[in-house]
């Protein structure tokens, strides 16, 4: 045996899993906290799809005096946060409740933050950078893959990129799990977080520093529940477990990925996002083959690990058998293929490396360097 080497684990301090919880929200939320005039955090897609009706009708039986910044646009930019934490102020609302995808749950943490402080947004890039405390903050996740409610992270769009802030008060005070809210989730979407939060396993497992025993328990324990349920969520829209399975293991992936982080497959996934609008799900999915191929030379065997976990029969190669596992995975839920399906062109590749290298925060945690001539050699394999 070897002597374990000191690690550090952070998570939030409380996590409510049940179908149906939305309907139960005002009991729940009554026995949490005193707070009665919370501000909710969500987009429009959400509220037209009537996802937040139960959510809202629980409140209100339960005596809450909600408030609804429902403007949250998908890859967030800096004015979402500034006018969600305006509306908090200006209507004294005493929580913050991200209920949504990833982009909804990333305003809401920033929004608590500012709602009761005058730091400007620029300077909170970065890690560690926001000051003092936030309003008391719930996490209720619409999409099964950001494991964003799990996160001390929020990614905004901002400089032509995705820039993010990441700190200890950016970790909820409760998360409440309700796979129900998943099911009308359409089908390109359920693939595109699904496999993001595939990746967020998958980089957590091999990332270069601050991987712990912790994070990798919890990467296995993830990628289990993501591979064996991505294509039952994607063909059974309501299939009941394949929806739980799925936000189960993307909140475990969160878990993981914020304390061991994300690397190469996300900052060369970012520049899609930031500049060409590909969601962030697909624009991992389209990345993840060609890096993970890149990493072989020291992920190798980190890769035949998780092949292992998957009971994949052994490839040719090790690691191989994950990597061809995958690849299958994103071919069979149907997510576009290529960069050339989502609108880039060959002569975007060179400004869209140079984009990537900004990302150093994620490229440290890469097993395998990551340089400028990679990064294009890396979008020239996947366009
Ligand atoms: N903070 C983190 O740790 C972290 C991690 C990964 C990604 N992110 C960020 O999260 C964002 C992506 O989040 P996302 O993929 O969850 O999508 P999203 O929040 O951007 O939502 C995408 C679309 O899905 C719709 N939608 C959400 N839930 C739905 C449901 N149940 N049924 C029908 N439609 C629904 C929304 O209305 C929206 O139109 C990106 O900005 C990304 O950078 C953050
Ligand atoms: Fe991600």
């Amino acid at each position: 045996m070897t002597a374990t080497a000191p690690f550090d684990f952070a998570t939030v301090p409380d996590i409510r899993c049940r179908w149906g919880a939305a309907g139960e929200l005002g009991e729940i939320l009554s026995a949490f906290c005193p707070a009665r005039r919370p501000l909710i955090v969500t987009d429009t897609g959400v509220r037209r799809a009537g996802l937040l009706d139960a959510a809202l009708g629980s409140l209100r039986a339960a005596g809450f005096d909600p408030v609804i910044f429902d403007q949250v646009q998908a890859d967030p930019p800096e004015a979402n946060v500034i006018d969600a934490a305006a509306l908090a102020r200006a209507s004294a609302t005493d929580l913050v409740l991200g209920f949504g995808g990833g982009s909804s749950l990333d305003v809401a943490k920033l929004a608590a933050v500012l709602a009761v402080s005058d730091q400007p947004i620029e300077t909170l890039y970065g890690i560690g950078q926001v000051r003092g405390a936030r309003l008391p903050l719930v996490q209720m996740p619409t999409t099964a893959g950001t494991g964003s409610e799990v996160t001390n992270i929020t990614i905004l769009s901002a400089r032509d990129s995705k820039m993010g802030v990441v700190a200890r008060q950016l970790f909820a005070d409760l998360v409440i799990l309700d796979a129900a809210l998943t099911v009308g989730l359409p089908r390109v979407h359920t693939a595109a977080s699904g496999i993001d939060a595939m990746v967020h396993a998958i980089e957590a497992y091999t990332s270069r520093i601050r991987k712990n025993p912790m994070s990798d328990s919890l990467a296995v324990a993830a990628l289990r529940l993501l591979s064996a349920n991505l294509l039952t969520a994607c063909e059974t829209p309501s299939d009941r477990p394949a929806r739980e399975s799925m936000l189960l293991g993307a909140m475990l992936a969160g878990q993981a990925f914020a304390n061991a982080p994300v690397a190469a497959v996300h900052a060369l996934a970012y520049p899609l996002g930031g500049r060409f609008h590909v969601p962030h799900g697909l624009s991992n999915a389209l990345m993840l083959i060609p890096v993970l191929r890149h990493n072989l030379s020291a992920a190798a065997a980190h890769y035949a690990e998780l092949a292992a976990a998957l009971a994949l029969e052994p490839g040719e190669a090790p690691g191989a058998s994950l990597i061809s596992h995958l690849a299958g995975l994103i071919r069979a839920a149907g997510a576009p293929q290529r960069l050339r399906d989502v609108g880039v062109t060959e002569a975007d590749l060179p400004l869209m490396a140079r984009d990537a290298m900004a990302q150093t925060r994620l490229l440290q945690n890469n097993p395998v360097e990551v340089t400028e001539a990679d990064a294009l050699a890396l979008y020239r394999q996947a366009f």
